[in-house]
């Protein structure tokens, strides 16, 4: 996988699947711009690929801020003068697992605004980047609930399907420019975000792993194992695809 001295951007790479990614990114040579609203996580995660002779340096931004996202990537260029790749994997779930009619504003306003609308901003601004550069690649973390129903869950499926159709939409736009764009859809996968959704009920963890063919969670490692993947130059002919790891759940 061919990523060395490429210049990554990470949204959300202070936990879970960004850090894995950001991670990765730097045992394969690229260097990496460690972002997370949460600085200090971020810089846990630098400190570590510091350590391990990688290249991290940390850039906080709130994903759902337009004018953080646009000093994320404006402070990526002067540092290094140009961004190959974006990673847009900050994201959040719903504070309450609760039907549509009884779903919060709240709970609607803060995942669209972080999932959605970040995604969106993220890819406003590396594309006009990666446009005069002639060259770009972003992966977008959506999620199997940007590619099928899920129930409780409305702004969530809502923020994952808009994703999906940003990821094609732009791919389509972008194909003859040299910038490719593709998204992941993991399926559930050990982080702190699924142990939120697991402590919403004692018996959670049970139903969902019986729902899993493979019976078992997905590990940060696999996801980023595809992310990096789809940012190399192996994937050069791929563009607009959502890539599933889910243990069989989606068949
Ligand atoms: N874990 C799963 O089962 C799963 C499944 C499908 C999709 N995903 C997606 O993968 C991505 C990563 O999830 P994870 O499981 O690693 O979660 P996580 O909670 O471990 O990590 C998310 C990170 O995003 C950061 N973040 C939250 N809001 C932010 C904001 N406004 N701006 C910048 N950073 C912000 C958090 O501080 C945290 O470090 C998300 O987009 C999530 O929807 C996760």
């Amino acid at each position: 996988m061919e990523v060395k001295d490429k210049i990554v951007i990470v949204t959300g790479a202070g936990s879970g699947i960004g850090a894995a990614t950001a991670k990765h990114f730097a045992k394969h040579q690229a260097k990496v711009v460690i972002s997370d609203i949460r600085e200090d996580k971020a810089q846990e995660i630098a400190d570590e690929i510091n350590k391990d002779g990688g290249e991290g340096v940390v850039i906080a931004a709130n994903v759902a801020k337009f004018d953080e996202v646009e000093q994320l990537v404006s402070k990526t260029i002067s540092r290094y003068g140009r961004l190959d790749v974006l990673v847009n994997n900050a994201g959040v779930g719903p504070k309450n697992i609760v039907r549509t009619a009884e779903y919060t504003l709240e709970d609607w306003d803060n995942v669209i605004a972080v999932n959605q609308t970040g995604v969106f901003y993220g890819m406003k601004l590396a594309l006009k980047q990666m446009a005069k550069q002639k060259s770009g690649n972003i992966v977008n973390i959506a999620s199997l609930a940007g590619l099928k129903a899920s129930i409780n869950n409305l702004s969530y499926c809502a923020s994952k399907f808009a994703v999906v159709g940003m990821t094609k939409s732009a791919a389509l736009e972008y194909a003859s420019k040299n910038i490719r764009i593709n998204a992941v859809c993991p399926g559930y996968t050990e982080s702190p975000l699924l142990d939120k959704l697991l402590s919403v009920r004692s018996d959670m963890d049970q139903r969902l792993k019986s729902m899993i063919p493979m019976n078992r969670y997905g590990q940060v490692e696999e996801i980023a194992e595809a992310v990096v993947w789809l940012a190399s130059d192996s994937t050069k002919f791929i563009t607009g695809q959502t890539i599933t790891l889910d243990g069989g759940i989606s068949l």
